[in-house]
């Protein structure tokens, strides 16, 4: 691994907390971009991840940072900025009931319904993917239920602003201890174990990370293409950045890319405060389409 080497001294700018103005213009600049809601509180969470591009970069200060990010080769840093102030802490089978609820209750109803209908493709979408193991979770799970129902064919959309998590999730290798799996079995049924230098991480398997598609999308730069209707989506753990007004927004783009009877999950922590957009709360952070 590449050794980081500091492009200032120790006890220089690097270190130093970010100022009020650079702040302000930083979290303004992100929150256009992206709707994440810093807040006027986050300096040091703000620092330390905004530290990591001037390292990067070379720069000594945020003003210089800042400096950049107002120039012409302003737009192309933005990625790179996102990348490193979106929170994308995720985890197989995070949330589980969810799975519990897909698993018993709308694949089953889903399947007797598909036997007496043209459509027998299942399109599912998660939205704020992350690093992947939210859609891995559930291309696991659908497998698993589909393999008895050959005449269905499923796909996933994996979708995030960040561009370094889309990159983590395509290769789909993860550290094994942090593989947490509703059925140990599955281990062995849709992991590869790494050799040598892999030792002790495993990728997703290939027939599981054929069926998964992923796509760089930004909420707020809502694409007038290529978006289906899926019967499944899920848009958890990223609200709570938001404020409501983007909230009840991105609730409404959702919900019209419900098929009808199709399933909105958020976090466990996120229930949709007004409801609207034609859903209805079947479960608490669960949302049907009528
Ligand atoms: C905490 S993770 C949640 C991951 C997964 N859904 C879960 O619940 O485990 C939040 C994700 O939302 C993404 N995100 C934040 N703002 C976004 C936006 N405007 N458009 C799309 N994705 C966004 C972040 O990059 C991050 O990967």
């Amino acid at each position: 691994m590449r050794k980081f080497a500091p492009s200032s001294p120790a006890g220089s700018m690097n270190s130093e907390a970010i100022a009020t103005a650079e702040y302000e213009f930083i979290s303004r600049l992100v929150y256009d971009q992206s709707r994440i809601n810093l807040g006027p509180d986050k300096t040091e969470l703000v620092s330390a991840r905004v530290r990591k591009r001037l390292r990067a970069l070379g720069l000594d200060d945020f003003e210089s940072y800042c400096e950049l990010l107002r120039s012409p080769a302003g737009k192309a840093e933005l990625p790179s900025l996102l990348d490193v102030i979106s929170t994308n802490v995720t985890d197989f089978f995070r949330e589980q009931p969810h799975f519990d609820y897909l698993q018993s209750v709308v694949l089953p109803e889903w399947e007797t319904h598909a036997r007496h209908n043209q459509d027998k493709s299942f399109r599912a979408w998660s939205a704020a993917c992350s690093s992947g193991e939210e859609p891995y979770s559930l291309a696991i799970l659908f497998d698993d239920f589909f393999q008895r129902h050959p005449s269905i064919t499923w796909s996933l959309l994996a979708s995030d602003i960040s561009t370094r998590v889309l990159k983590a999730a395509a290769e789909g290798v993860y550290l094994q201890d942090r593989i947490k799996l509703p059925r140990p079995e599955w281990l062995g049924t849709y992991f590869q174990k790494g050799l040598g230098k892999w030792d002790g991480y495993a990728r997703v398997k290939s027939h599981i990370r054929k069926h998964v598609q992923f796509r760089h999308l930004n909420f707020v730069k809502w694409p007038q293409e290529g978006l289906e209707v899926y019967q499944v989506i899920f848009c958890r753990n990223v609200m709570i950045y938001f404020d409501r007004q983007t909230q009840e927004e991105l609730t409404g783009r959702l919900a019209s890319r419900l098929t009808p009877g199709g399933f909105l999950f958020v976090g466990h922590s996120e229930s949709l405060l007004r409801l609207g957009h034609g859903l209805r709360s079947v479960r608490p952070s669960i949302y049907q389409k009528l």
